[in-house]
C-alpha cells in the first residue's frame, strides 16, 4: 500500500486537539492506519488517579482493535508540545502486538516541520511474543 505519511501526521495532530491532560499539561495525539485502508485517532487521556492514563498511540490502537482491526500498518505521533513525540516503551510493545506478518510498521514523527519515518524495529528490536 503506498501510504500517505502527512496525511496520517494530519490526522494525529488533529487529534491532539481532544487531548485530556489537565495533569501534564502536554497533549499527544496519534492516528493509526489499518491494513483496511482506515485511519483510527486518539489522543491521551488523563485521569486523577495519575497510572490511569491512556497514552493517545494506545487509545487510537484499542479504537482499531475494538472495531475489528488486528493489522497495523503505520502510526503517527504529534504534541503541539514537543518535537519529536516518540512512543513510550508501553506503546511500542502494544503496536507490536498488532503488526502484521509480513509488515513492519512504520513509525512518523515530526521535528521541525519534517516527517521522520522510522521501522517498529528501530524503536523496539526484540518485542515480546508468546
Ligand atoms: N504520552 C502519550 O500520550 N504517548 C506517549 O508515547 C508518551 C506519553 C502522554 C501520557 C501523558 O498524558 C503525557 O503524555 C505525559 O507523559
Amino acid at each position: 500500500m503506498n501510504i500517505d505519511y502527512k496525511n496520517l501526521m494530519d490526522n494525529a495532530k488533529e487529534a491532539s486537539r481532544n487531548s485530556y491532560s489537565p495533569f501534564s499539561r502536554f497533549a499527544v495525539g496519534a492516528a493509526v492506519l489499518t491494513s483496511t485502508g482506515k485511519i483510527y485517532r486518539g489522543c491521551n487521556v488523563e485521569n486523577s488517579s495519575f497510572g490511569l492514563t491512556n497514552c493517545a498511540e494506545r487509545t487510537a490502537i484499542f479504537k482499531a482493535v475494538s472495531e475489528g482491526e488486528r493489522e497495523i500498518l503505520a502510526v503517527a505521533i504529534y504534541s503541539p508540545n514537543s518535537d519529536s513525540c516518540y512512543p513510550c516503551g508501553a506503546c511500542r510493545q502494544v503496536l507490536f502486538e498488532f503488526q502484521p506478518d509480513e509488515y513492519e510498521i512504520d513509525v512518523i514523527t515530526e521535528n521541525l516541520g519534517s516527517l521522520e519515518i522510522q521501522k517498529l524495529s528501530y524503536f523496539l528490536p526484540c518485542g515480546f511474543r508468546i
